[in-house]
């Protein structure tokens, strides 16, 4: 009998593919949980979410939403009462007043940059951003055929672009200015007067500024400033995966500038339709005193985890020059133990059951002598985890 085959000329990848990198901290987590499926333990320092559950609140408005409401299409910049509960939360949080119309709820931040990059970007155009910076930033703008212009960073601008870079790296392709603060994986901010100055910079240029400030609410001593609260011309990002637990829920937030405001609906509409509804409807209760206070009690967890960390990896030989502030990430030197981080990575996973992020993941820009740390988990298994480091690095 013939059987149909799986013809080679069948097979048409995009060319944009090739330029398509994979995550390897996804490979490393898959290996991680192969691994953990065989019965060892391993202590998961690489992914990038809270292990705290998503705040019961927060569940209990989802159950609620399913019993009791009928589960359908949302509008395409999200619900009306969820786009006022974040109108709100502008006017609390940064004491910055927003018309609503401004707000799109988006299917994580990811969906917002996805957006962003889909309404900005003509084919050829270039974005600047850090290197190292978060890996799917420079996949968004490829994915909208535009060209990631990275600009290698030091720890002597806490691994972020500044108004000076910005100026030196602006060429007649630039277009858009990406930064992150905090930043993934380095947990490091762009103080507020060196945003301004950033700002001040795209302004001039003709260009487009885009704040992600998904790691809001992780700060550690003190509260975050929005780029809102001195500009109304920028992108910025948020999502409720990290400081709201919510990472499987897929639910972000953008504030967008009026005159893009259209073109994102016009977007969103096509690409998704709406968002999910019974997240959107279990968002509604992120905002409540309730969640609030959870929330703001793991944030406290997660500062006595970086408080453990961070010593005992400089302790360890690992050169960590800029206290992380924010996030929940440390991004190491680890070049007085190896000049290959990827390879450093998969050996501690292996023969250490630890799994931490190579460097390679974020840039290309010393890549190969850095790892990521992430600490979303109980100190107790942080020790854990440092005491096989200290043992794998003793050889
Ligand atoms: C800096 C940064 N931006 C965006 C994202 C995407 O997150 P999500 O789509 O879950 O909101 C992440 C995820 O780790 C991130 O670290």
């Amino acid at each position: 009998m013939n059987q149909p085959k799986d013809s080679p000329a069948t097979v048409r990848i995009a060319e944009r593919l090739a330029e398509i990198e994979k995550f390897h901290v996804v490979t490393l987590v898959t290996r991680a949980f192969e691994l953990e499926a065989q019965g060892k333990r391993v202590i998961n320092m690489v992914i990038g979410e809270p292990d705290f559950p998503t705040p019961q609140p927060i569940v209990d408005a989802a159950i609620d939403a399913l019993r009791h409401r009928q589960i359908r299409y949302t509008p395409s910049l999200g619900s009306d009462e969820l786009r006022a509960k974040l109108q709100n939360w502008y006017h609390t949080r940064y004491g910055v007043d927003l018309p609503k119309s401004r707000i799109a709820v988006t299917s994580g931040s990811s969906g917002a940059l996805l957006l962003t990059m889909g309404a900005l970007l003509s084919p050829g155009d270039e974005v600047l951003m850090a290197d190292p910076s978060y890996p799917c930033n420079r996949h968004f703008v490829r994915a909208m055929e535009g060209k990631a212009a990275t600009v290698p960073v030091d720890a002597d601008t806490g691994y972020q672009l500044t108004a000076e870079l910005v100026e030196k790296n602006w060429t007649s392709r630039t277009v858009a200015v990406m930064v992150a603060t905090p930043s993934n994986p380095t947990g490091t901010l762009i103080p507020i007067d060196q945003l301004k100055e950033i700002h001040a910079v795209v302004q001039r240029n003709g260009g487009v500024l885009i704040v992600d400030e998904i790691y809001h609410g992780l700060t550690y001593g003190f509260d975050a400033h929005s780029a809102l609260e001195f500009a109304d011309d920028v992108f910025v990002i948020n999502s409720f995966s990290k400081y709201f637990c919510m990472t499987g829920w897929r639910l972000g937030w953008m504030v967008i500038p009026q005159a893009y405001v259209g073109h994102i609906e016009k977007l969103a509409q096509n690409l998704y339709i709406s968002n999910s509804d019974v997240a959107q409807q279990a968002a509604m209760a992120a905002f409540t005193p309730e969640t609030l206070s959870i929330v703001e009690e793991n944030r406290h967890k997660f500062q006595q985890q970086r408080d453990y960390l961070l010593p005992a990896l400089r302790d360890l030989g690992f050169d960590i020059p800029v206290e992380p502030q924010g996030a929940f990430y440390i991004y190491a030197n680890c070049s007085a133990f190896t000049q290959d981080s990827y390879g450093f990575c998969y050996d501690l996973l292996e023969k250490a059951g630890v799994a931490v992020a190579p460097g390679i993941d974020f840039g290309e820009h010393r890549a190969a002598e850095h790892v990521r740390f992430s600490y979303p988990q109980s100190v107790p298994v942080l020790e854990e985890g440092v005491r096989r480091l200290r043992n794998y690095l003793k050889g």
